[in-house]
C-alpha cells in the first residue's frame, strides 16, 4: 500500500488535497474488486483498531470491524459507557495511553473538539466515524458510489435536502474537493454551519466546484445527477423531534420532487432512514435509490482509509 499517508488522522475531508481523496477512493475500489474476486489482501497483520462509540451504530461500527479483519488486523469495539472517560478521565491521557496498546483509533462520538483533542495527544492515526459535525467516512464511501454509478464526480449536480448537519457539512466538503455542484436546501434556523459553508465554498474554488446554500427543496433538486437527504432529528437530538418535524415540513424526498431532478438521478441517504420524514418508502425502495450499494461501500472505503493511514 502507498506510504504517503500513512500517520494521517481521518477527521475531515477538508484536511485533504483532491489527489489525495482520489487515492482513497482508487485504493476502495482495488480493495473492492479484490474482495469480489476473493483475494486476501492483508496489509495490517498485527494491528490493533480501537473503536470507541459514545453513540449507537450499524454500519460504522459493523464495516469497520469487518473491514479490520479482511484486512488481516484486529478490530477492538471500546464502549464509551465502559472506558474510565465517562468517568471523567482526560481526553489527553485515554489517547496517549491508547497510543501505546493500539495502531489506529476510530471514534464516534458527539463533540467534534473531542476527537480533535483525541488526535492531538494520540501518537496513533484517528479516524472520526461521526460527530455531531462531521460524516467523512460516510462521504468518501457515497463518492465512491456515485463514481461507480456515474462514472464521473467533477461536473455532477449534487443536491441534499434537509437539515444542515453532520451529513451536509461532510458532503460540502467532499463534493466542492471533487468539483461537484453541490446544494444544501435547508429551512431557516437549520442551515449548515456558516463557517463550514465558506470553507467548503473556498475548496470548491479551489477545485472548480461550487457549493450553495438555498431554503427551497425544489431549487435544489432540480436538474440534480445525485439526491441525498438525511434524518430531521439525528442522534442526541431526540427531543427536538417534535419541533423538528414541523420546522421539515416539505424536505421531503418523494415522486413528486424527485421529478425535478434529471432522469437518471441516483437517491442516496446515509440510513439509518425514516420513511414517510425525510423520504418516502416509494423513493428508498425504488429503483434510483443506491442506498444499499452505498452502505456497502462504507466497507470497501473504510477499508481504504485504514490501509493507507494505519
Ligand atoms: N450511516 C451510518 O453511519 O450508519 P450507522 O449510524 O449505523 O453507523
Ligand atoms: N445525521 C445523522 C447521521 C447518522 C449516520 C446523525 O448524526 O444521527
Amino acid at each position: 500500500m502507498e506510504k504517503s499517508l500513512k500517520g494521517r488522522d481521518f477527521i475531515s475531508l477538508h484536511d485533504f488535497t483532491a489527489d489525495e481523496i482520489r487515492l482513497f477512493l482508487e485504493t476502495a475500489q482495488r480493495l473492492k474488486h479484490g474482495q469480489k474476486l476473493g483475494e486476501t489482501i492483508q496489509p495490517l497483520k498485527g494491528k490493533t483498531l480501537g473503536m470507541i462509540f459514545t453513540k449507537a451504530s450499524t454500519r460504522t461500527r459493523v464495516s469497520f470491524e469487518v473491514g479490520m479483519i479482511q484486512l488481516g488486523g484486529h478490530p477492538l469495539f471500546l464502549s464509551g459507557n465502559d472506558l474510565q472517560l465517562r468517568r471523567g478521565e482526560p481526553i489527553a491521557d485515554t489517547a496517549r495511553v491508547l497510543s501505546r496498546y493500539l495502531d489506529g483509533i476510530m471514534i464516534r462520538t458527539y463533540d467534534h473538539q473531542d476527537v480533535l483533542d483525541l488526535a492531538k495527544y494520540a501518537t496513533i492515526p484517528v479516524i472520526n466515524g461521526l460527530t455531531d459535525l462531521l460524516h467523512p467516512c460516510q462521504v468518501l464511501a457515497d463518492l465512491l458510489t456515485i463514481q461507480e454509478k456515474k462514472n464521473r464526480l467533477a461536473g455532477l449536480r449534487w443536491a441534499y435536502i434537509g437539515d444542515g448537519n453532520n451529513m451536509a457539512h461532510s458532503i460540502m466538503f467532499g463534493g466542492a474537493k471533487m468539483g461537484m455542484d453541490v446544494v444544501i436546501a435547508s429551512p431557516d434556523g437549520y442551515k449548515p454551519n456558516p463557517v463550514i459553508v465558506a470553507q467548503a465554498q473556498a475548496d470548491a474554488n479551489a477545485n472548480g466546484g461550487r457549493v450553495t446554500v438555498v431554503t427551497s427543496p425544489q431549487e435544489a433538486i432540480k436538474d440534480a445527477d445525485v439526491v441525498y437527504t438525511d434524518v430531521w432529528a439525528s442522534m442526541g437530538q431526540e427531543e427536538e423531534q417534535e419541533v423538528r418535524a414541523k420546522a421539515f415540513q416539505g424536505y421531503q424526498v418523494n415522486k413528486e420532487n424527485l421529478a425535478l431532478a434529471k432522469p437518471d438521478a441516483i437517491v442516496l441517504h446515509c440510513l439509518p432512514a425514516h420513511r414517510g420524514e425525510e423520504i418516502t418508502d416509494e423513493v428508498i425502495e425504488g429503483p434510483q435509490s443506491m442506498v444499499f450499494d452505498e452502505a456497502e461501500n462504507r466497507l470497501h472505503a473504510q477499508k481504504a482509509i485504514l490501509a493507507l493511514v494505519m
